[in-house]
């Protein structure tokens, strides 16, 4: 059975330890740690599940296979290299983070000498089956337009209003707590400096709205996926964490549906 650490005790944390404890994954957790020790202290307490709660990152890997991060861009930041280079794999859902190139282009380079992989779910978004395959011939434009309600997205607007046009690059790191699925969609397709992302505050929506439009030699295909943001967290959808379970479930099923 995998070995698995959850880096991130927030909501996607929560899913996943709970999908870990109902037996939808076939894993086990072994460690938890969040920067914030109230957070990680009072962690699933009240299900039986024996794992231990650590408070530093070198604990957290010792005797993992694979650690889930579901904590923040500068956790990935600041954790990820040293996670690979202790030859464990890793589970990203921050995925803005990999904005920087140096910092990925080193990740991978630490994975292959460790023989260990990085894992990005889908998260929030539909279309990544479709752009990986698309993405081995050539693409002429790869496009995502976020649509979330003012409060989620931390500005104030009466009506709807573009508030980011331009390379996802710059956008996840604009919002860094909205956008990770233009990283993800940037990394599967074209790069995160050639994916055009606009993100729209529309008082009117109260779901996480996700338009996805990709472009090339296959034809061209349209996703949209209108998210339930989680209850615990607004920001994130429940879908997100739902991603990262089907992940994990993945890695140890014996058929792989999709590409
Ligand atoms: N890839 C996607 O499609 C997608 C979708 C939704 C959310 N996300 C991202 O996933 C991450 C987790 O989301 P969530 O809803 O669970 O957030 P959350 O705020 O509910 O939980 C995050 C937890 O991580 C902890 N944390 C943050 N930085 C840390 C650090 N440096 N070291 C240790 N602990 C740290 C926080 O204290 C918190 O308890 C966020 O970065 C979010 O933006 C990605």
């Amino acid at each position: 059975m995998i070995k698995i650490a959850l880096l991130g005790c927030g909501n996607i944390g929560e899913f996943i330890a709970n999908a870990v404890y109902r037996g939808i994954i076939h894993c086990k957790l072994v460690k938890v740690f969040d920067k914030d020790k109230n957070r990680s202290k009072d962690f699933l307490k009240d299900v039986n599940l024996d794992f231990e709660v650590v408070d530093n990152i070198d604990d957290l890997i010792e005797g993992v296979d694979l650690v889930v991060e579901a904590a923040s861009q500068e956790a990935v930041t600041e954790y990820a290299l040293r996670i690979l280079e202790s030859g464990k794999s890793l589970m990203i859902m921050s995925v803005g983070a990999l904005a920087d190139n140096r910092l990925f282009r080193d990740m991978k380079k630490a994975a292959m000498k460790r023989n260990v992989k990085i894992y990005i779910p889908s998260g929030g978004i539909v279309g990544v089956d479709g752009l990986n395959a698309a993405s081995l011939a050539t693409i002429d434009s790869v496009e995502i337009t976020t649509r979330k309600n003012p409060k989620t997205l931390g500005v104030d607007v009466k009506e709807e209003t573009v508030i980011f046009k331009g390379a996802a690059l710059d956008g996840v790191r604009k919002f860094p707590k909205s956008v990770n699925v233009a990283a993800t969609l940037g990394i599967a397709g074209v790069g995160l400096d050639g994916t055009l992302l606009r993100i729209v505050a529309d008082p009117k929506v109260d779901k996480n709205i996700h338009e996805v439009h990709v472009k090339g030699d296959f034809g061209e295909f349209t996703t949209i996926a209108k998210n339930l943001p989680s209850t615990q967290n607004p920001k994130t959808s429940w879908i997100a964490a739902l991603s990262a379970i089907a992940l994990l479930k993945k890695l140890t099923n014996v058929v792989h549906i999709g590409t």
